[in-house]
């Protein structure tokens, strides 16, 4: 748990946390009431924008994460530098940090290295962890001993 150095970067990640402040509301969380959005940046520069998707039989659901993740990768990008998230009650500006689940941790395992970077924020603070840290000890593609189909 690391505050956000004052480096080049800094600026840089100030934007991805708003537009995953911003992908909050497009979440659809009729059923839990926790709108998250996510940030995603791309080795390109490009970022993805994601939300959390709910469904009335529940375990169908998506995080904002995974959403943004996934959107990503269909289309056809790879290579990923950051993810910032934000998450809380819906229609209220996020108060507390929303760390991502295991889940979306295992998927952010898929496509991303050890040094890739979760961006979080409570609103007013913001805090930077590296995937290693969020998921150590992990069960990846090399385990299987199958080169990644890019
Ligand atoms: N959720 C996310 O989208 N990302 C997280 O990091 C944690 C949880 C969603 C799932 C569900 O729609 C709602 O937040 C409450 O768990």
């Amino acid at each position: 748990m690391e505050p956000l150095k004052k480096d080049g970067m800094e600026a840089l990640y100030q934007a991805l946390l708003q537009r995953a402040i911003e992908a909050r509301e497009q979440a659809y969380c009729p059923y839990s009431g926790f709108a998250v959005g996510a940030a995603l940046l791309c080795a390109d520069g490009t970022v993805y924008p994601g939300c959390n998707i709910e469904c009335a039989s529940l375990s169908p659901g998506n995080c904002a994460e995974r959403t943004a993740l996934f959107r990503a990768v269909s289309d056809g990008k790879r290579e990923f530098l950051a993810i910032a998230v934000a998450g809380g009650p819906a229609g209220k500006e996020p108060e507390e940090y929303c760390p991502p689940c295991g889940v979306c941790r295992q998927v952010m395992r898929e496509f991303c290295g050890p040094d890739f970077e979760i961006l979080l924020t409570d609103g007013t603070n913001q805090k930077r962890y590296t995937l290693a840290e969020l998921l150590p000890v992990s069960f990846g593609p090399e385990q299987l001993d199958q080169p990644k189909k890019r």
